[in-house]
C-alpha cells in the first residue's frame, strides 16, 4: 500500500479557456484570434469556440468530478471574458456572473476552488497595442484585473495563483513558436521572463492588501523539468546546469526565494542581454514572494552539451549553452513524444525541501495524454484507461519517497477532470479522468475515476 495523510489535498486541474467555450465572452485572447487567422494550425481545425462547454455544462459537470473523488478544482478566470476595458478594469456584468455561479456552484460540490489569473490567455488586443509581455504596462494592467478578482472572488476563495507555466509563455511565444506570435527573440524573450516574474510580485502585493486573512494565500504554478546531463563530461554538466536555470530556476527562485539565479544572471549581462528592471522593481520582488507553490510535473529534461558555438546565434538564444534530447528506449507519452519519468517527482520533492525552505508545494498538474483513447472503450463505454491509473500509481509511489524524505507536499491535482481542448493539439490527446464526446457533449467516468475516488476517499491505494 502507498498511503498519504489524511490531509493530503486530491484534486484536478484544468482552466477557462480550455473548458468553457466562447460563449458571451467580450474579448478574444491570444489563441483565441491565432485560431480565428490560421485554424489549419490546430488539430483536425478544432478551435477553442466550444471547448467542453464548461459554461453551459459547469453544474453537471461539477457533480460528474464530485462523482471522480475530487475534492479541489484548480482552474482560471479568463481576463478576457471578466473585463470590459483592460485599461481601467472595468466588469463585465456577464463574465461576473458566471464565475460568481461557477465558484458558488464548486463550494455547493464541495469542491474547493483553487483560482489561477492567466493561463496562456493574454488578450490578443494588448499584444497588439503594446507587444504583449514584453510592455510593462501590460504588467499594470494584469494587476488591476487581478485586484477585481480579489474583490469579487476573495470571499469564498481562499486559494489563488498568479501565473501557470509563464515559462511556456516565454518559450512558446517568443522563441520556439508553439504560441502565437510565433515570434523568434532570445533578448525578447528574457523580458517577457522578467516582466512575467515582476507582474506575479506585483499581483501578490495587490493580495497582500485586498485578502489579508491567515487563510487566504497565494502562489505561482510552475512546469519544472529538472534538467539532466546526457553524461558526467563537464560539457553536458554545464549545458544542463545551465538548461536548469533557464527553465526553472529563473522562475521558481524570484518566486519563492526573491531574487533571480546569479550565475543566469551574471551569463546573461556578460552576453548584453540582461533583462531592463529598476531596482524598486527588484525589491518588491524580493519582498512579495509565494505563499505556496503548484507544480506541474510532466516530463524531464534531458540536456547535452550545445552543437552550435556560443555566439554563433543572432539575435542571441538560450540554444547556444544547452541542447535537449530524447533518451531512447524508454516509454513515451502517446503522441507526443514526453517521457515517462516519475523518479524526477522524488528530485522535485528533494529540491523544495533541500533548496527552498521546504515551502509548501503540491503537484499542480500531472497526467497521461493518449490518443485514440476510444480504442479502450468497453461494451458498456466505459474507458478502461488501466495505463493511466499505473501512471499515476508510479508518480505518486515517487512522490511519496520525496514526502517520507520530509518534503512539504501537500496535495496531488490530475491534469484533468475532463477531456478538454488543449490549444494546437486540440482533442488529440485525452487527458480526463472523464471522458468527452466532443460531438454530443455527453460525459462518462473512466475507469480511472473509480481508482482516484477510492483513492481521495481512502488517501491510499494498492501497489
Ligand atoms: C500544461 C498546461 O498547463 C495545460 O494547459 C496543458 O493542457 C497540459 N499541460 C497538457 O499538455
Amino acid at each position: 500500500m502507498t498511503t498519504f495523510s489524511k490531509d493530503f489535498i486530491w484534486g484536478a486541474a484544468t482552466s477557462g479557456p480550455q473548458t468553457e467555450g466562447n460563449f458571451h465572452k467580450q474579448h478574444q485572447n491570444v489563441f483565441d484570434y491565432w485560431f480565428e487567422t490560421e485554424p489549419t494550425a490546430f488539430d483536425n481545425g478544432v478551435g477553442p469556440d466550444t471547448a467542453s462547454d464548461f459554461y453551459h455544462d459547469y453544474e453537471a459537470d461539477l457533480a460528474l468530478m464530485s462523482q471522480a473523488g475530487i475534492k479541489a478544482l484548480r482552474t482560471s478566470i479568463q481576463w478576457t471574458r471578466l473585463i470590459d476595458d483592460f485599461e481601467t478594469a472595468s466588469l463585465n456584468a456577464d463574465g461576473v456572473a458566471y464565475y460568481n455561479h461557477v465558484i458558488d456552484a464548486m463550494i455547493a460540490n464541495h469542491i474547493t476552488p483553487y483560482i489561477n489569473l492567466h493561463h496562456f490567455d493574454l488578450p490578443v488586443e494588448l499584444y497588439d497595442r503594446y507587444g504583449g509581455w514584453t510592455s510593462k504596462h501590460v504588467v499594470e494592467l494584469f494587476v488591476k484585473f487581478a485586484e477585481q478578482c480579489f474583490k469579487l472572488f476573495g470571499d469564498r476563495v481562499d486559494n489563488w495563483f498568479t501565473f501557470n507555466e509563464p515559462k511556456v509563455v516565454v518559450d512558446g511565444q517568443y522563441l520556439y513558436g508553439w504560441h502565437y506570435p510565433q515570434i523568434v527573440d532570445g533578448p525578447k524573450a528574457v523580458q517577457v521572463a522578467y516582466n512575467m516574474n515582476l507582474a506575479s510580485a506585483k499581483v501578490i502585493a495587490k493580495f497582500r492588501e485586498c485578502c489579508p486573512q491567515s487563510e487566504k494565500r497565494i502562489g505561482i504554478i510552475l512546469n519544472l523539468t529538472p534538467a539532466y546531463p546526457a553524461t558526467a563530461d563537464p560539457a553536458d554538466v554545464a549545458a544542463a546546469d545551465f538548461a536548469e536555470a533557464w527553465s526553472n530556476e529563473m522562475y521558481l527562485q524570484p518566486a519563492v526565494l526573491g531574487h533571480f539565479p546569479a550565475k543566469l544572471v551574471a551569463t546573461l549581462t556578460a552576453d548584453g542581454v540582461l533583462w531592463d528592471a529598476t531596482s524598486e522593481e527588484l525589491t518588491l520582488i524580493a519582498e512579495n514572494t509565494v505563499d505556496y507553490l503548484g507544480v506541474n510535473y510532466y516530463q524531464p529534461l534531458r540536456v547535452q552539451r550545445p552543437d552550435i558555438s556560443p555566439k554563433s546565434l543572432q539575435p542571441w538564444m538560450p540554444d547556444i549553452y544547452f541542447k535537449e534530447y530524447q533518451m531512447p528506449g524508454r516509454i513515451m507519452n502517446v503522441d507526443r513524444g514526453w517521457e515517462i519519468y516519475p523518479e524526477a517527482m522524488t528530485d522535485i520533492a528533494n529540491n523544495m525541501r533541500e533548496n527552498y525552505g521546504n515551502i509548501p508545494w503540491f503537484i499542480s498538474e500531472n497526467g497521461m495524454g493518449v490518443a485514440g483513447e476510444e480504442r479502450f472503450m468497453d461494451a458498456d463505454g466505459v474507458v478502461q484507461d488501466d495505463y493511466r491509473i499505473d501512471f499515476m500509481k508510479d508518480h505518486l509511489q515517487a512522490l511519496k519517497r520525496g514526502i517520507d524524505a520530509g518534503s512539504n507536499c501537500i496535495g496531488y491535482f490530475v491534469w484533468t477532470a475532463i477531456d478538454c481542448w488543449s490549444w494546437n493539439h486540440a482533442y488529440h490527446n485525452r487527458y480526463g479522468l472523464i471522458r468527452d464526446d466532443i460531438h454530443t457533449q455527453e460525459k462518462t467516468l473512466k475507469k480511472s475515476a473509480a481508482w482516484f475516488k477510492q483513492l481521495s476517499e481512502s488517501n491510499s491505494f494498492e501497489d
